[in-house]
C-alpha cells in the first residue's frame, strides 16, 4: 500500500450528498443557463444615443464591473477552498456555478461598455464629452479602490470558516438580486431586459446557496465567530454600497467630486432610459436587504451591526479597513 497521503489534501475522492436543497439549486443553475452574447444585441444601437448618454450608461457598467470582475477569481479562490475543505459534492458544484455566473457578468459589461465607447477598456478610452471625462476620473477612483481589497481577501480564505465568508456573501446578494429585478423592469432596451433579468435570476440563486449554507452551518457556530460574522456584515455594507448605495467617504478613498459626477452621470443614463434607481429607491433596497439578512441572523442570535446610513440601530463597529473585506456579488 502507498503511504497514507497528507491531509487536508486539495481534492476529495468523495461525493458526499447531504444537503439536498444544494442539488436543486445546481439543478436551476443548469436549467438557468445564459449566454451574454446570444442576447438580442441586433437591436441595440448605441448610434441613437448622444455620446454624453453613451458614456453616462457605459459609466454605470463600469462601476459594475469593479464589483463583477473582480467575482470571477474570488469566487474560483472560495471554490478551490470548498475542495481543500472536502466540502460535499453538491456545494463544490454550487460554488462553480456562481464562477461561471460572475463570469457571465462580467462578460455582460465587456460587451456593454466596448459597444457603448466603441473601446475595450474604460480606463484607456478617450471620452468626447465633459461629462465622459469626469466619469472617468471616477472609474480609475473606483479601480484604484476596489484594487485594494484582493491581498485581503487572499489572506482571509484560508483564515476563515466557509459560514463566515457567506455571512457577507449574502447581503450583496440579496440587494443585488433585487436591484437587478428593478432595472429589467425599468429598461427600454430590450437587450438590458434580458441580461438583467438573467443577471437577477443568478443572483437569486446565490442568495440560496448562502442561505442554505447559513442554515447548515449556523447552529454549530462558536461565539468567537458570531462578532466576526457582526464585523463582515458592516464591512460589507461599507463595501457594497459604492455599487447599491452611494460609497461611505470615510471608507472609500474619493475625491470630493466623485458623487456629484456619479449622480450626474446617472441622471443622464435614466433620462437616455437606462433605469437606474433614484436615491431614495436605492436606500430603500438597502435597507430592506440588511433587516431581511438581520432576520436570519437573529435566528442564530447573531448580533446586527448598527448602520445608521439607513436608519437600522445594533452594535456599533468602527474599526473596518480594507483588510477586513470578504463581499463580492
Ligand atoms: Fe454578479
Ligand atoms: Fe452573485
Amino acid at each position: 500500500m502507498p503511504p497514507e497521503t497528507e491531509q487536508p489534501n486539495v481534492y476529495p475522492l468523495s461525493w458526499h450528498r447531504e444537503t439536498a436543497k444544494m442539488e436543486e439549486i445546481w439543478a436551476s443553475s443548469q436549467r438557468d443557463q445564459w449566454d451574454p452574447l446570444k442576447l438580442p444585441w441586433d437591436t441595440f444601437d448605441p448610434s441613437s444615443y448622444t455620446w454624453e448618454q453613451r458614456e453616462a450608461i457605459a459609466y454605470w457598467w463600469t462601476l459594475l464591473s469593479v464589483f463583477d470582475a473582480s467575482a470571477p477569481p474570488v469566487f474560483a479562490e472560495a471554490l478551490i477552498k470548498t475542495y481543500e475543505v472536502h466540502e460535499e459534492d453538491a456545494v463544490r458544484r454550487c460554488f462553480f456555478s456562481v464562477t461561471r455566473d460572475e463570469q457571465m457578468h462580467e462578460q455582460m459589461c465587456g460587451l456593454s461598455i466596448t459597444k457603448l465607447l466603441e473601446h475595450p477598456d474604460p480606463l484607456t478610452y478617450e471620452p468626447k464629452t465633459e461629462l465622459g471625462k469626469r466619469l472617468q476620473k471616477n472609474t480609475k477612483w473606483l479601480y484604484f479602490n476596489g484594487g485594494r481589497y484582493w491581498s485581503g481577501y487572499k489572506k482571509a480564505v484560508p483564515r476563515y470558516s466557509l459560514a463566515i465568508l457567506f455571512s457577507s456573501f449574502l447581503m450583496g446578494e440579496i440587494a443585488a438580486a433585487t436591484i437587478f429585478h428593478q432595472m429589467a423592469a425599468g429598461a427600454k432596451e430590450p437587450v438590458y431586459q434580458a441580461a438583467f433579468r438573467n443577471i437577477g435570476r443568478d443572483e437569486g440563486r446565490h442568495m440560496a446557496i448562502c442561505m442554505s449554507l447559513m442554515e447548515r452551518d449556523y447552529p454549530k457556530l462558536d461565539v468567537s465567530e458570531r462578532s466576526l460574522i457582526t464585523k463582515q456584515i458592516r464591512a460589507g455594507y461599507l463595501f457594497l454600497s459604492a455599487v447599491l448605495f452611494e460609497p461611505p467617504m470615510e471608507f472609500w478613498d474619493l475625491p470630493e467630486d466623485f458623487i456629484p459626477a456619479q449622480r450626474e452621470g446617472e441622471a443622464i443614463a435614466r433620462a437616455a432610459g437606462f433605469f437606474i434607481p433614484e436615491y431614495e429607491q436605492k436606500k430603500e433596497n438597502w435597507r430592506s436587504a440588511m433587516l431581511n439578512l438581520k432576520g436570519v441572523l437573529d435566528r442564530y442570535n447573531i448580533p446586527f451591526p448598527a448602520i445608521p446610513e439607513v436608519g437600522i440601530t445594533g452594535e456599533e463597529i468602527s474599526d473596518i479597513d480594507m483588510d477586513d473585506i470578504i463581499p463580492v456579488f
